[in-house]
């Protein structure tokens, strides 16, 4: 890989990636594995040009259906394209995929058999961006069907039954529910307005008791930007205690990222935007990932296309070392294969050179960061008029990504009640979750959702520590989004308002 414009000093951690051994983090279920046997052969044949292959059962593309792909899109040379395209003011450009005339990616190839990783021309591509905003040393790139597919499969490269994972105590509990029936156990970490404590995550470490817990945690799964529900990010100082604290333990660090390069109030003027290129003026202000600060080659980062793209586009890429690469392409091969061709043709063109380019892309998502921080901005204002006013909740605003965590007051509710003494030691000493699901089904009846932070609450299991509280009594808030229009945005604040007061009785 060459790296081009590498924002950071890598001076600072030694050169080059360490060659630690890794392998004691693989799960029974990877060491296990073998390679495919038929992508094997496969790749030997792709190696040499002009072997005959009569191995393969693939069909010959001279019987695909389909010569030709045209996609249209917005043109980036508006100075802000996202508001063009918004509009219908801007300019469209038409992008387009052959099988049998020159395109960045033929679909001869993008819609045969590939290998699990997907095609080359396009993790080379991802491997160009990667190195433009994050510049890890020694990484590759293998694609997925987003994140959701990515993580499911750290957990099954990484996870045995009986594991304990690190978590962030609020988190995404439709992938942390997917690693229970793999028979690992979650064990949260408390986190504050700017998410995970680092002090708090070295405790849980050091405090481990092998004999009594099992194994201590090997994996620390976060989502440092926009954290999925409480919209925290996670400050530079915090990322670099963090990494250090799991290269002391000895941690693989999983960075479900898909809100990065979604980030409000950056400080970048247009004229160092066209000056300097767009993918190298917003690597410098982006925040600094975890793969750019991995030397040992710790950390699994995941991005995916859904939040700046379009979710149904069902493409991500993952980032890791070169043995992990390999065991994820190794599940890939024997289970879905590698992601659909078109979507890969679409992206192939789109980042290519007849395309928007990678520095077109970055235009876009720069001006996709203004819509989304306009529409976090109104939003704010409207939770500040009709909200916070009546003095029974409140939110920090988000440096990024989609959510706004809003706390709500329940101690000033009449019904609010403390409890003498707890069901079991560490209990709940509060009726919060009590009140909190009521509250739930009075907005609900008033047509409002919001969700309750007890859909995504990671109960301690192991730790069962008194003086640690329990989560049932800190569940006293609501993830909300803004990224729905600006007249769902004032509608659905104005029910909230309503319905608040009304549950307090005011
Ligand atoms: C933190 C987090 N991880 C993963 C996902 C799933 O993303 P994808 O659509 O790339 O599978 C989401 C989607 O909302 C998310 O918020």
């Amino acid at each position: 890989m060459v790296y081009i414009n590498p924002p950071y000093d890598r001076s600072e951690v030694g050169l080059k990636r360490r060659q630690t051994d890794l392998s004691r983090h693989l799960s029974a279920e990877a060491r296990a594995r073998l390679p495919n046997p038929i992508k094997t052969i496969w790749k030997v044949a792709q190696v040499k040009p002009g072997t005959i292959n009569m191995g393969n059962g693939d069909p010959h593309h001279t019987l695909y259906p389909v010569c030709e792909m045209n996609f249209v899109v917005p043109s980036i040379d508006d100075v802000n394209p996202v508001q063009a395209w918004k509009d219908g003011t801007g300019e469209q450009q038409i992008i387009a995929s052959y099988k049998d005339e020159p395109c960045a990616l033929s679909l001869r190839t993008a819609l045969a058999y590939g290998a699990g990783g997907g095609l080359k021309y396009v993790r080379d591509t991802l491997a160009d961006l990667n190195d433009r905003i994050h510049a890890p040393p020694n990484h590759s790139v293998s694609l997925s069907l987003g994140n959701a597919d990515a993580l499911t499969k750290c957990f099954r490269l990484f996870g045995d039954p009986g594991d304990a994972f690190l978590c962030e105590e609020f988190t995404f509990s439709a992938m942390t529910n997917a690693a229970l029936p793999l028979g690992i156990t979650w064990v949260p970490i408390r986190m504050d307005k700017d998410g995970l404590i680092p002090s708090d995550m070295e405790r849980v470490l050091s405090n481990w008791d092998e004999v009594t817990q099992g194994r201590r945690p090997h994996v620390l799964y976060t989502i440092p930007c926009s954290q999925n529900p409480t919209g925290s990010t996670l400050p530079a100082e915090r990322r670099r205690q963090i990494y250090e604290i799991a290269r002391e333990w000895d941690i693989i660090i999983l960075e479900d990222d898909p809100y990065f390069f979604l980030q409000y109030d950056l400080n970048t003027q247009t004229t160092t935007l066209e000056s300097y290129g767009f993918a190298r003026a917003m690597a410098e202000v982006l925040p600094r990932s975890f793969l750019s600060m991995d030397y040992d080659g710790r950390v699994v980062r995941l991005d995916s296309f859904s939040k700046i793209l379009a979710p149904g586009m069902r493409l991500g890429w993952v980032t890791c070392n070169d043995f992990f690469t390999e065991k994820l392409d190794m599940l890939t091969d024997s289970s879905s294969q590698h992601p659909h061709g078109l979507g890969q043709a679409f992206i192939s063109e789109l980042l290519g050179s007849q395309g928007w380019g990678i520095d077109g892309f970055m235009k876009w998502v720069s001006s996709l960061c203004r819509e989304y921080e306009r529409r976090r901005n109104l939003f704010m204002d409207v939770f500040r008029r009709e909200v916070e006013v009546t003095g029974l909740a409140s939110a920090e605003t988000p440096k990024s990504g989609m959510f706004v965590w809003i706390k709500i007051d329940l101690e000033r509710h009449a019904r609010y009640r403390k409890i003498e003494s707890p069901e079991y030691p560490g209990g709940p000493v509060s009726n919060t979750a009590e009140l909190m699901n009521e509250l739930f089904r009075k907005l609900l009846d008033c047509g409002l959702v919001m969700m309750p932070a007890s859909t995504f609450a990671m109960p301690d299991l192991t730790r069962r520590r008194s003086d640690d509280g329990n989560i049932s009594d800190r569940v006293n808030y609501f993830r909300a989004t803004f990224v729905g229009t600006d007249e769902v945005i004032e509608n659905g604040l104005k029910i909230f308002s309503r319905g608040l007061e009304e549950f307090f009785c005011f």
